[in-house]
């Protein structure tokens, strides 16, 4: 059995155990930061190919920071929760303009950029800088929760406040960067949610939980309330001449801001795709009078493609899809737009509709 500390087990551990990830091949603060922000929301497995693109298409923060928004958003595309790029775009130009183009390591500059929380300012800093600052995300919350037996529920910033505050008296100094990415390996290699691998875990000997059998039912979750659905009518209207589709940009505030879709509103009442009749002939009508370009048309052979339901971290949407042929191209006017197969790649759509496009249209 080891009788070393948790710091100086954790991080012997780590140096071990340590994936190669594209991240770790050196310690450039732009890399470290995309990853992180890459990381918020989405799995390190899924999170490589994607890293690996925006790293060949933007290798510096200059490159980055002298891109257009919206080929930014096309590297981002699939990994959804677009703000984040739209933050981190905004940062960088930021890091240009103020700081010479190298990442400020002062907390309280990096902290103040567009998007940088405490989270992502303490891994960064720490990975990077090697600054003795803690990263607690929800792989720190469970490996923390379960190492001192926290009962409280981990989601409330009470809990997150003792978290933080145990982890920066662990913190070695010089070794933040291990120490910080040996917690989240940790997290990810053995601690993990359902059930952990205690007997190959260097702290198990330090396991508060597991000293008292409660390893998998920490951490303390309060459930979160369900996402509200919404319920839409989308229209996907082509033309029968060249098979070009009419498409829209969202707002520039809010879900998928900025982004493209196939015009879509609330629907009246929950839709049925088994009414068949009656709501064709009711998605036929709000389409003329909700979409401008279709104003004064025939909508020729419109029929339903299915429902598609898409959930995001507080809504679900309901969608069913029609297809409406028109004869032509109308006069249009922003924010829709029509494209052709071409220039519709150029765009950037949020993940359901792509998944109607690959499903019903000519790649
Ligand atoms: N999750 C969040 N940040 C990470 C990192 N740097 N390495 C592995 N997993 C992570």
């Amino acid at each position: 059995m080891r009788t070393g500390t948790i710091t100086g087990d954790l991080v012997r551990w780590y140096e071990a155990a340590r994936r190669d990830l594209p991240w770790r091949l050196d310690s450039d603060p732009y890399r470290i930061w995309v990853s992180e922000v890459m990381l918020q929301q989405t799995r390190v497995e899924a999170v490589i190919p994607y890293f690996e693109r925006f790293m060949g298409r933007f290798p510096t923060l200059d490159s980055l920071a002298a891109a257009d928004g919206d080929e930014v958003d096309k590297f981002w595309e699939g990994l959804g929760y677009y703000s984040r790029a739209r933050n981190l775009h905004s940062a960088v130009r930021e890091v240009c303009e103020r700081y010479e183009g190298t990442v400020p390591a002062s907390y309280d500059d990096f902290r103040s950029l567009p998007g940088v929380g405490d989270y992502t300012a303490g891994a960064v800093l720490s990975i990077a800088y090697n600054q003795p600052l803690p990263a607690v995300d929800g792989n720190v919350l469970r490996v923390i929760a379960r190492l001192f037996a926290i009962p409280d529920d981990v989601m409330s910033q009470k809990t997150r406040k003792t978290v933080v505050g145990i982890v920066s008296g662990l913190l070695p100094v010089g070794r933040a960067s291990a120490f910080n990415q040996a917690l989240m390996e940790l997290g990810a290699l053995l601690c993990m949610p359902k059930s952990p691998h205690c007997a190959e875990c260097p702290v198990a000997h330090h396991c508060a939980a597991r000293q008292r059998g409660l390893q998998t039912s920490l951490p303390v979750r309060a459930r979160k309330s369900a996402p509200k659905d919404v319920h839409l009518t989308a229209v996907l209207a082509q033309t029968a001449d060249d098979g070009s589709i009419l498409v829209r940009r969202r707002p520039a505030r809010g879900l998928l801001a900025g982004l493209w879709e196939i015009p879509n509103w609330a629907a009246p009442e929950p839709n049925s795709v088994d009414l068949e009749t009656t709501v064709l002939s009711a998605a036929r009508s709000q389409a003329l009078s909700n979409m401008e370009p279709l104003r004064g048309r025939r909508l020729e052979e419109m029929h339903c493609l299915g429902q598609y339901t898409h959930t995001f971290s507080h809504r679900r949407w309901i969608m069913s899809v029609y297809h409406a042929q028109v004869d032509a191209r109308s006069h249009c006017r922003e924010p829709y737009r029509w494209v052709d197969r071409q220039e519709r790649t150029m765009y950037t759509f949020g993940q359901v509709f792509n998944k109607i496009f690959r499903e019903h249209l000519a790649q």
